[in-house]
C-alpha cells in the first residue's frame, strides 16, 4: 500500500477537474482499506469511488482513499434467478457488460452509466425505466467509526429517486465494499417501453433481447450524453424536480408544452433539462465550460475549467429557474 503525496485528482473524477490531493492511497483489499482508515497521522480522510458524481472545487487537504476493490462472483443460483456479487471498485458499465455476457438480465437498461458498483447504491442510479434498487439485494459496508462490517438489505437502504440512506441518515458514515444483485438467467423481463428504446431497436433492426436493449441504450446515451473521456462531465448535474399538482397547473398554464411524469396522486416530476433549455442555457459556453448542447441537464468541462466556475454556473442556472418557473432544482452531483 503506497501513500502518495501531492497528486492531481484530474484522472480520478469524470469532470476532469485538476485539483490536488495532499495524500492519496489506492486500496485493493478490505485489509488495506481498514489499515488506511486506521492511519492516525492523517486526521482528515476522504473516500473516492469512481469519481463520476462529484464536482471538486478545491484542493483536498486530506488522505484520499481510492476504493479499488475488484472481483465479481456468482453467489447462488435458484431456478431462474442468480445472485451475483461485485466488489465496490468494479466499473459499473463493465459489470453490466459482464452480466450480459453470461446472459444475466436486469441491468441492461442501465448500460453506460459512469461510475463504480460501490457508489451506485448511494444515489440509486437509474435510467430508461429501471433503478438499481430493482435488482439490489444487499451491500456490505464498513462503519467508518468502528470499522465493523455491516450488511444493508434492500429495505434498510430507503431507496428513492436518486436517493438512499447513504445520502441521508448514513451519509459519510459507511464505505460500501461490495453489492449483491438479483438477476434473471432466463425468461428475462424486457423493458423496451421507456423513451426511445423501442425506436432504437427498430432502427437497429434487431429483436429485443437483453443484449440488444443494452446496445440500444448505449446508442441513445452516446447520441445525447457526452463521453467523459472526451468531455469532462458528471452526467445529470441536477435532479428532476418533483412539484405538487397545484404548482404544476400554474406552470402548465404559462408553458403548455411542459413535459411531465406523474409520481403520485399529488406530485409530478418535471424534467430539469427542459426547464434549463427553456431558460436559454442549453449549449451555452463560457470560456472552457458550459451546458451540453444535446442535453441541458449536463454541465461540461471542455478542458481546464475550475470546479468553482462550474459551481457558479450551476448556481446561476438554479437562480434563473427559480425566477422564471418558481421551481427549485437540486444538484444531483456532490459538490466538494
Ligand atoms: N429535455 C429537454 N431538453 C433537454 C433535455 C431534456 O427538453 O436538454 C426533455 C426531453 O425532451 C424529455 C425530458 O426532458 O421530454 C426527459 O429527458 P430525458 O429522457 O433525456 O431524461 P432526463 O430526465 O433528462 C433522466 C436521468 C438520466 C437518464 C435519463 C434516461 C435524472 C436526473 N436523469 O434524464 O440519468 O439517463 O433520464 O432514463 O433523473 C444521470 O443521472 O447522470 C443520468 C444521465
Amino acid at each position: 500500500m503506497l501513500i502518495l503525496n501531492d497528486i492531481s485528482l484530474k484522472d480520478y473524477n469524470t469532470f476532469g477537474i485538476d485539483v490536488m490531493a495532499k495524500h492519496f492511497v489506492s486500496v485493493n483489499t478490505i485489509d488495506e482499506l481498514t489499515t488506511a482508515l486506521k492511519l492516525k497521522e492523517y486526521s482528515k480522510k476522504f473516500i473516492l469511488g469512481g469519481g463520476s458524481n462529484i464536482l471538486l472545487t478545491k484542493n483536498m487537504d486530506a488522505l484520499v482513499i481510492h476504493i479499488n476493490l475488484k472481483g465479481k462472483e456468482i453467489v447462488s443460483q435458484i431456478k431462474d434467478t442468480v445472485i451475483v456479487k461485485s466488489q465496490a471498485g468494479e466499473n459499473w458499465h463493465e459489470f453490466v457488460l459482464w452480466c450480459l455476457k453470461q446472459d444475466y438480465g436486469g441491468l441492461e437498461n442501465m448500460s453506460l452509466i459512469p461510475g463504480n458498483v460501490g457508489t451506485a447504491p448511494i444515489q440509486n442510479i437509474g435510467a430508461y425505466g429501471v433503478e438499481l434498487k430493482d435488482h439490489f439485494i444487499s451491500c456490505e459496508a464498513i462503519d467508518l467509526q468502528t470499522l465493523e462490517r455491516k450488511t444493508f438489505n434492500n429495505s434498510d437502504c430507503d431507496f428513492g429517486y436518486r436517493n438512499s440512506i447513504f445520502k441521508q441518515a448514513a451519509k459519510g458514515k459507511y464505505i460500501i465494499t461490495s453489492v449483491n444483485f438479483r438477476l434473471s438467467i432466463k425468461n428475462h423481463t424486457l423493458r423496451t417501453n421507456y423513451g426511445s428504446i423501442q425506436e432504437e431497436l427498430n432502427s437497429l433492426k434487431v429483436i429485443p433481447t437483453i443484449q440488444n436493449i443494452s446496445k440500444a441504450v448505449i446508442n441513445i446515451r452516446e447520441s445525447k450524453l457526452p463521453n467523459p473521456k472526451e468531455i469532462g462531465n458528471s452526467g445529470s448535474f441536477f435532479k428532476n424536480p418533483i412539484i405538487n399538482k397545484t404548482q404544476f397547473k400554474i406552470l402548465e398554464e404559462k408553458f403548455p408544452d411542459v413535459p411531465s411524469y406523474s409520481i403520485s396522486e399529488e406530485t409530478i416530476k418535471v424534467p430539469a433539462g427542459w426547464l434549463i433549455e427553456k431558460a436559454g442555457f442549453k449549449g451555452k459556453t463560457f470560456k472552457n465550460y458550459g451546458v451540453h448542447k444535446k442535453q441541458a441537464l449536463v454541465l461540461v468541462n471542455y478542458g481546464g475549467a475550475k470546479g468553482g466556475d462550474i459551481l457558479k454556473l450551476s448556481k446561476l442556472i438554479q437562480e434563473t429557474i427559480y425566477r422564471i418557473f418558481d421551481i427549485s432544482i437540486e444538484t444531483e452531483v456532490n459538490i466538494l
